[in-house]
């Protein structure tokens, strides 16, 4: 039994997330407030008490580790030689969009998506095509949004020369969205016909819910294989994203001799001295933790789910299996995410992240980050619910 209701402070640790003023409680950017598995801190600890930190070079068990992971938790078979180490999944974003395409080509992304894909895309020279996913009522609960892919506008972006890349997030953020075989099958067809790369960020896919199983993009089809660079980490799973530890996985040689290059051109091909005991540990000894969190955070977005229908009866909300985070529809309570977000905060003195930012579909959400000891989410959802309930 792990422990993931005690309360951390996390103030005065220079965390992104909790910089903020001593009243307000952040519920934003991904992370959580778990400490990181026991089997991850004692292995860290004996790096850390042998206490020389020089250049750190991969070792196979790092290779080991990463394809027996994705072998027996996500029935996939890695080739060694397709995993290349990246400092992060935005470093490698960026890289590949700077190297793969030329200056005013077009990326295409599903909408609402993660706002630093915007980043990568125009700071690197490229424009963005937001495809805005289509919301569903979910037949399973009417209060929920299931997204799906705008297949006509989808294929009419990737017919366009100017698009050669896609940047894809599977699962989803914002939306949690477990993309199924069809769906992913279809995008690497088209990425083909058309001659579109796929950046395919799975930094999430380890945060499905108990019971869903992802299934990688590049292991829908042969087709969705060849034309993918996938980007994988035990970052956000395991909630060491401080420790800058990834991987990209390129099957097609070609392709992946010019994401080495761009890596390396960009000097983020190199791990840091934590990086790699850190990614081994969580891949080979992380698994009882990792079940545990799921189950925990699972729960948290019920308790979170069932408290917002309860009091705001205007509320939707995404279905996604996947994420801890919750899509929130507001629009009912405002049309504008950045007025509510700054009267959530103001009035509740709750700071959730803005909707706008993750493209034009987000006007009126709020996304909520639910990964805390359940006490806090409950003070958090009772300030949101204090502040829109009328
Ligand atoms: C979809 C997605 N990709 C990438 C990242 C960040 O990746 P990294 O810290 O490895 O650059 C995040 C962090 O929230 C994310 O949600």
């Amino acid at each position: 039994m792990y422990d993931f209701d005690t309360v951390i402070d996390r103030r005065g640790t220079d965390s992104l997330k909790w910089n903020m003023e001593p009243d307000v409680l952040p519920m934003w950017v991904a992370d959580m407030d778990f400490p990181t598995a026991p089997e991850i801190r004692e292995a860290l600890a004996g790096r850390v008490s042998h206490g020389v930190f020089g250049y750190t070079e991969l070792s196979g068990e790092w290779y080991d580790a990463y394809t027996g992971w994705w072998k027996k938790r996500h029935g996939f078979e890695i080739e060694k030689d397709w995993l290349i180490f990246s400092t992060g999944v935005i470093p490698t974003l960026s890289s590949c969009v700077r190297r793969l395409t030329a200056p005013n080509e077009n990326v295409v992304i599903l909408t609402p998506v993660y706002n630093i894909f915007f980043n990568s895309i125009l700071n690197n020279g490229a424009r963005v095509l937001q495809c805005p996913l289509i919301a569903n009522p979910d037949s399973i609960d009417e209060k929920c949004d299931r997204y799906v892919i705008n297949w006509d506008l989808l294929e009419q972006y990737m017919k366009d020369p100017q698009t050669t890349l896609m940047i894809f997030c599977n699962p989803h953020n914002p939306t949690g969205t477990v993309w199924d075989r069809d769906t992913l099958s279809r995008i690497g067809e088209l990425a083909k016909e058309n001659h579109v790369t796929v950046i395919s960020d799975e930094i999430h896919c380890d945060l499905t819910d108990p019971g869903t199983e992802y299934i990688p993009f590049a292991a829908a089809s042969p087709v969705c294989r060849d034309v993918s660079i996938t980007c994988i980490a035990p970052t956000k799973a395991f909630n060491i994203a401080g420790l800058l530890t990834s991987a990209a996985v390129v099957p097609d040689p070609d392709l992946r001799h010019k994401v080495w290059r761009a890596l390396n051109t960009d000097e983020c091909g190199e791990p840091g001295a934590f990086a790699v005991t850190a990614a081994v540990t969580a891949f080979t000894k992380g698994g009882p933790w990792l079940d545990e969190l799921r189950q925990y955070l699972s729960g948290n977005k019920s308790f979170a789910r069932s408290c917002l229908y309860k009091a705001l009866p205007e509320i939707r909300i995404a279905s996604g299996e996947a994420t801890y985070l919750l899509w929130l529809d507001l629009r009912a309570y405002g049309k504008d995410s950045e007025e509510l977000q700054e009267k959530i905060l103001k009035e509740g003195k709750l700071y959730l992240s803005s909707g706008e930012i993750y493209g034009d579909a987000g006007e009126g959400f709020l996304r909520l980050n639910a990964a805390c000891p359940r006490s806090v989410l409950e003070e958090g959802l009772k300030r949101l619910t204090g502040v829109l309930a009328v």
